[in-house]
Parts: C-alpha cells; structure tokens; sequence
C-alpha cells in the first residue's frame, strides 16, 4: 500500500510536490491507514555520468533522490523508485538495461525500498522479457538491501506464471489512465485481465491491476460511487492499493473510501488469499475471496450501464457459490457503512446502483476448519499434479456444483472479448447438455481451462517483505 505519482503528474512531478505528498499522507492519517510506501515513477533520472551512473534530476529534485528517501524515511515511510529493462524509460530517460548491478547497488546506498521495473526501449536486448525481470531480481539480491521488486511488463509474457520467483507484485494490466484521467471502461477492463488471475497469487507475490483511480485526476471521469466500487474490486482481488491522485485534492468523500478501514482489512488479510469472480450473468457479478478464520469477502458488483427505468438490481450471493454448504447461518457485514446487516441462510440478496458495488464479510456463526480451505477458482480431484493453486474439492455435492458454474465461465474476457463471453457461455451450456460424456467433457474442459493450470517453478526466491 502506498502512493505513487504517475497517474496524476506524469514526469512532472518534482521536489516540492513530493515533500508536500509526504506530509499529507502522514496527517491525513493514510500512512496509519496502511500506505506506507512513498514511490517515485518516471522522470527523476538524468543521463549517466563519467562512472555510468545514473543521475538524479537535481533541478527537479535539489536534495537528490537521498534527500527525499531520508526525508520518507524520518516520517516512518519507505521508498520507491522506478526504472525500465530497457536502454530507456517510457518517457525516454537513461534506463537500467546492461546496468542492473550498478543502478540497484545505487538505490541500496539511498535507502530506497521498492523497485518498479517498466518494459519499455528493450529492443537493443535479445533476452526474453522474464530473463531481463531476472537480471534486476538478481541485482536487488546482490545489493544486500531488501526491495520490494515491483514488474511492470503489462501482462505482456504472462508474469503470473513465473511472478512468485521473480518480483513481489505482476502488473497483470496496460495502464489503467492512457490519458491523464481514466474512464469507466478503462477501469473494467484491467479488471477483466485480473479476473481469473487469483490462484497465481499470494503472501509474496500479487497481481497488480494498476493504480487507484480514487480522488483527482480519476474523480474527473468517475462518479463517487465508481470509486468505491473500484477501490472494493481491488481490495478484494488483493491488488497492492497504491493511490494514484494528487492528494492536496482529494475531497473528503474521496479520503474517507481510501481509508474505509474495514475494507483496508480484505485487502490485508493474513490468510493471504486473492479474490476472484465467482459468478457471474450479464452485468451481476459476485466476487469473493476466503478471509482468515473461514469467513468471505465478497463483493456484489453492478456493470449495468445506464438504462431507462434501470437505476439498481438486486444482487445475490448463494452460499453454494463461496464454498459453504445451504444450510448455515452467516453474519453479514457491510463494509464501507460499517454495518451488520442481520444473519441468513443459503444466500443474501443486497440491492447495488448501476457501476455500484456493495462489499461484505461474511462471517459463519459456527466456525468449521474446512471454511478456510475454499478457494474461488476450481478445485482439482488430484491437486499434486502441480496445477498452481490447485486444492482438494470438497465432498460437498452442492460445492462441487459452484465449481462447474465456475468452469463454464472460466475464460479471460480481456483475451476473448464479448464474443468470447457469447461463445463460453453457449459452451457451458452445450458442456451441461453433455453430462454424461464425460471423454468429450474432459477434453473441452481442458481446452477452456488450458490456460489457467500452468506449472509454477521454484517457490518464492526473494525473501523480503510478503506484504506489499
Ligand atoms: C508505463 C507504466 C506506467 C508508468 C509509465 C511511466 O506506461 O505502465 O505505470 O510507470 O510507464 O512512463
């Protein structure tokens, strides 16, 4: 969790701007909500000097990148900084590409404590893109000093497969404003490539859906209640929350979502698990993550765009659908009003405004040690076969049915589009006719599933912070 100024600066983003970002992020109470990481993006650097080191942009930055790192440092916050795996960064300043060892030892000295690592002006290499990720990985280890690797490829070589052993967060998304202010669709659709996503991550290494769009310049473009849906989804998915605005301002209604505590805490849970999609019909979605002691997070998400007459639908979780069986009592909690909201059985209907979305803990009123073991993507028969995140289905009948819901829709919208999404549910559908088959089923459902169920190599090697 923390801030970073690209969104709402670009490259102009100077000394001033970041002692003032420091000071506001302490007294507004964001660093004690949990943003601790104080991050520089593109722009700081200037070419190398007579030793080939990079240099800071000291009309930008007079007391130098140390300067501010000490300063960070002394308001109990850590540093970012950020380079490219290619001769240049995106904006064309000097990058780290041929200098991992020299740039990474540099930043040690600072004391700067996360890296983020773009992909851009990598054509002088003919290294692939994770064995230039690996060079940088290397380099922070050599340097002695912990960093949070940040890798910043876009998605592009599918870095949640080979992510936990390289950086501690994937950018699985393009940018999430390719203007300076992001819009609705944009919004969406690093959703959608992060839909799926979540068995690839956990403690040490995440899916990054980008940054927030919570307060200016993303409040340009996006109602108050599509900031707090947003800020909902990426909590629930586990995406690092790092604030994408420029704080001096952010309006009250727009602090208040950034610091909803009791959402803060899906984002954080110790268990460790990411949300995903569950279900999912037209525009109702239900997306839910496990939470520590066998309680859900979930999140009622309306993409109904706006139509006449239609101003909300009511939105329903089955317990079939998380993983419990019908017949138990849950507590539910509405998380942004801090508010209970009774207990139920089989299923909650809450009612959610268009781009809306409501987000609750759900808590059993009996505690059973199998509730923590559920997890939102499907389970396997034989989970040693290596398959990542892979866990044991449950006996459960009725789960086991929540699990071929799932199947049918189990394809990335980003990658197939809408027709895909026409052409997956047709598919689930004909798969559903087919019981029965179960030769043909198998080899369909391996065909959708194909791209979900990849190897992941060695376990996590860089033994730095897990919590980012
Ligand atoms: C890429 C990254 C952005 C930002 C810019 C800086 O586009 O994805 O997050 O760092 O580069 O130029």
């Amino acid at each position: 969790m923390g801030f970073n100024p690209w969104n709402a600066f670009h490259e102009f983003f100077t000394e001033k701007d970041a002692f003032e970002t420091i000071d506001y992020l302490v007294s507004s109470g964001l660093v004690e909500a949990g943003y601790t990481y104080f991050n520089l993006d593109d722009g700081w650097m200037m070419p190398r000097d007579g030793d080939s080191a990079l240099q800071p942009n000291l009309t930008m930055y007079p007391s130098g990148i140390k300067g501010i790192a000490d300063y960070a440092h002394s308001k109990g916050l850590k540093v970012g900084i950020y380079s490219s795996a290619g001769t240049n960064t995106c904006k064309g300043f000097p990058a780290s590409l041929g200098y991992e060892d020299q740039d990474a030892k540099m930043w040690a000295e600072w004391g700067v404590d996360l890296v983020k690592y773009d992909n851009c002006y990598s054509a002088a290499s003919d290294k692939s893109i994770k064995e230039r990720y690996e060079a940088m990985r290397d380099a922070i280890l050599a340097s002695g000093r912990p960093m949070v690797f940040a890798v910043c490829e876009w998605g592009l070589s599918e870095p949640w497969v080979y992510g936990q052993s390289v950086g501690h967060m994937w950018r699985t998304t393009k940018d999430i404003s390719l203007d300076i202010a992001a819009t609705w669709p944009g919004i969406l659709e690093n959703l959608d490539s992060t839909a799926r996503l979540a068995r690839y991550a956990g403690p040490g290494g995440w899916n990054d859906a980008d940054m927030l769009e919570v307060g200016p310049p993303g409040n340009a473009k996006l109602t108050l209640a599509e900031q707090r849906a947003h800020f909902a989804l990426w909590a629930v998915i586990k995406s690092p929350l790092i604030i994408g605005a420029d704080l001096k301002l952010l309006k009250p209604s727009e602090l208040k979502i950034l610091k909803a505590k009791e959402v803060i805490a899906i984002n954080q849970d110790p268990l460790g698990v990411a949300g995903d999609l569950v279900w999912k019909q037209g525009p109702e979605e239900v997306w839910a993550a496990p939470l520590q002691g066998g309680g859900r997070a979930v999140v009622l998400f309306n993409r109904q765009m706006a139509a006449e007459g239609v101003t909300s639908r009511e939105l329903t979780v089955h317990w079939h659908q998380i993983g419990y069986e019908p017949g138990i009592q849950v507590k539910v909690r509405d998380l942004y009003k801090g508010k209970d909201l009774g207990e139920f059985t089989g299923h909650f209907k809450g009612t959610v405004i268009n781009h809306g979305a409501l987000i609750l803990r759900l808590t059993p009123t009996e505690a059973h040690e199998s509730h923590e073991r559920w997890r939102p993507w499907p389970c396997s028969s034989d989970p040693s076969h290596g398959s990542q995140g892979a866990y044991a289905c449950p006996s459960n009948a009725l789960m086991q049915r929540s699990e071929s819901v799932l199947k049918q829709a189990d394809v990335p919208s980003s990658t197939y589009g809408f027709a895909g999404y026409i052409l997956t549910s047709v598919g689930g559908v004909f798969l559903g006719l087919m019981v029965g088959l179960s030769p043909l089923r198998g080899v369909l459902g391996r065909w959708v599933r194909g791209r979900q169920y990849r190897e992941l190599h060695s376990p996590h090697a860089l033994a730095l912070s897990d919590r980012v």
